[in-house]
């Protein structure tokens, strides 16, 4: 069986979908602090998924796993993912997302599974040097959310060496859409992101949607971002997964688009792509936000076969159904 952490969130949930589709069984472990009971009673529904709910800061709670399941292989989602909150409470990420993982990876080599493919961000690259940014750009985070994955990456590098854990840390940029079946979506408690708070102010009594800053040194002024499709990058798990078994090797892939994304951009495309009308307004800049990220995936797309295929066109659709979805069945 594959163990998916974190796998009732939000692209953990779609990386369950993908290796369904592909014949495979999954256990689920998760803390159900961000992910939702609702979306793994949607998953079992589609095909062999065990849940588990359990905490990798208590190590008792991922042994279990490993001693009540035949585990091959783990991909790895389960983490807080907040830069702001981050910076207000680093314990939180450095505990959960660090020490957390250290209990993962010492119940994998007790149990002999040595196989992780890790969802890593390319928030451990800070403030970028140049653009696109590939993967052997400086990592040097300027919170602690990228801090506390960077870190994750290198004790990766040291369990390769000292007990042959074989790892694929894949760094996300933006990631934007849902299920096109919207079986199952984006649901954040608080939501932070952009293409649903855009999507959010298009419902009656939303606020108008607010564009954090538009004096950065862009063209338009406002924040340039690689927005890339989750089931592409639920794919490149499965892919990520493939190599591992294929080639036994540690690597390190980018995951983006190559497509740079400004906010007004995106928020032009909302409102071609429903054909309405969205109230918008600006608001100041948010701390924290580097005015350009986007990738070079090239290294994803050779060596791993990784085809990006769902413009960001599909994104807006697929997250404006599950968006009227939520509101109008499962917020009722
Ligand atoms: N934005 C707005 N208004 C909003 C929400 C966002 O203008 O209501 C802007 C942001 O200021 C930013 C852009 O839209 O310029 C994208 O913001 P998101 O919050 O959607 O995404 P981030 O780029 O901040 O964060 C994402 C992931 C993080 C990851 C980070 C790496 O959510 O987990 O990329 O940079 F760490």
């Amino acid at each position: 069986m594959i163990l998916i952490t974190g796998g009732a969130g939000y692209i953990g949930s779609h990386t369950v979908i993908n290796f369904l589709d592909n014949g495979k069984d999954i256990v689920i472990f998760d803390n159900l602090e961000n992910g939702h009971i609702e979306t793994v009673q949607t998953l079992q529904k589609l095909g062999n998924v065990k849940f588990e709910q359990g905490d990798l800061r208590n190590i008792e709670d991922i042994e279990h796993v490993f001693e009540k399941y035949d585990i091959d292989a783990v991909i790895h989602f389960a983490a807080f993912a907040l830069v702001g909150e981050s910076v207000e409470n680093p314990a939180k990420y450095y505990r959960n997302n660090t020490f957390g993982t250290l209990n993962l990876l010492d119940t994998m080599i007790k149990h002999n599974v040595k196989k992780i493919v890790f969802s890593s961000t390319c928030a451990t690259y800070g403030e970028p040097e140049y653009t696109p940014i590939d993967e052997n750009h400086r990592q040097n985070p300027i919170n602690p959310y990228g801090a506390s994955k960077l870190m994750v990456e290198r004790i990766m590098e040291d369990y390769d060496r000292a007990y042959g854990l074989k790892s694929i840390k894949l760094r996300y940029f933006n990631v934007a859409g849902c299920d096109s079946q919207i079986r199952i979506g984006e649901w954040h408690e608080p939501e932070t992101h952009l293409i649903p708070n855009i999507l959010k102010s298009t419902f009656k009594c939303e606020q108008p949607f607010k564009i954090f800053g538009e004096d950065y040194d862009t063209e338009d002024g406002t924040c340039i971002r690689d927005y890339v499709n989750v089931e592409d990058l639920a794919e490149a798990h499965r892919l990520a997964l493939d190599y591992l078994n294929r080639e036994n090797k540690s690597d390190v892939f980018n995951l983006g688009t190559e497509n740079g994304d400004s906010v007004k951009n995106i928020f032009d495309t909302c409102e071609k792509v429903l054909d309405k009308k969205i109230p918008v307004e600006v608001a100041p800049r948010r701390a924290g936000d580097p005015a350009k990220l986007y990738a070079n995936a090239k290294k994803a797309k050779e060596i791993l076969g990784w085809q990006p295929s769902r413009s960001i066109q599909d994104s807006i659709k697929t997250a404006y159904m599950w968006e009227k979805y939520f509101v109008e069945e499962l917020q009722k």
